[in-house]
């Protein structure tokens, strides 16, 4: 049975987490994180909404001229990204907001990004959707995620340990972004999965 979190929870997590979470960019690093992160915003451009942006990993990715609106749930995590902003070229304004009620009109935006994500979201789709609905109709929806592996192995681990993954770190880590993103109303346009699998690099629109 898999646990489910509200709102409120996952922002308490993530404010207990965010002193040790330079810890966990650093193991993602060892797994390639990095070039991944880079590869997906060199596509960024305009108007930048940054949905979720936890302690900033992404800013120093944003190639130049792009306008960045950063949001995220959890005061502390935004406090960490705020520090970043200091670091980087690119113009980055943080809000603390709710991905899946963003206070932004619609088509807003020529470029929504959002990474490690779907992972955490209480409801991914209600998110996805939000995504959707601030950017504009020739822009792009970039994300990259992680989910359940296509190893068969490493699948069946990721099932069966689902639940106290959740416990200790909100993370629900055998979905499956590309059918979130489709159930989402999202129109997958370039994907690509590395790492067994694991990792999702999508463009959408
Ligand atoms: C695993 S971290 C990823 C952070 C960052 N995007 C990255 O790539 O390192 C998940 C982030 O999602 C944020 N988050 C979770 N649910 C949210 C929601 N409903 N609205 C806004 N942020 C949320 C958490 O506060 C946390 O900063």
């Amino acid at each position: 049975m898999t646990t489910k979190y509200t709102t409120e929870e996952i922002k308490r997590k993530y404010n207990d987490f965010a002193s040790i979470y330079s810890t966990m960019e650093r193991v993602q690093e060892l797994l390639g994180l990095r070039k991944l992160r880079q590869r997906l915003l060199q596509r960024a451009s305009g108007e930048v909404l940054e949905v979720a942006c936890g302690t900033g990993a992404n800013f120093p990715y944003y190639p130049q001229g792009c306008a960045v609106t950063a949001v995220d749930l959890s005061p502390a995590m935004v406090k960490i990204a705020e520090q970043r902003t200091k670091t980087v070229a690119s113009n980055i304004n943080i809000q603390l907001m709710d991905a899946e009620q963003l206070a932004f009109p619609e088509k807003s935006f020529d470029t929504v990004v959002s990474t490690l994500t779907l992972c955490t979201f209480p409801d991914p789709i209600a998110a996805l959707e939000e995504m959707k609905r601030v950017c504009r109709k020739d822009g792009r929806i970039l994300l990259l995620e992680h989910g359940r592996s296509s190893n068969r192995l490493v699948g069946r681990f990721q099932d069966i340990r689902e639940d106290a993954h959740a416990k200790r770190l909100g993370c629900h880590w055998n979905r499956e972004p590309l059918e979130l993103v489709e159930q989402a109303g999202l129109h997958p346009i370039v994907t690509r999965r590395t790492l067994l699998g694991i990792f999702h690099e999508i463009e959408a629109n």
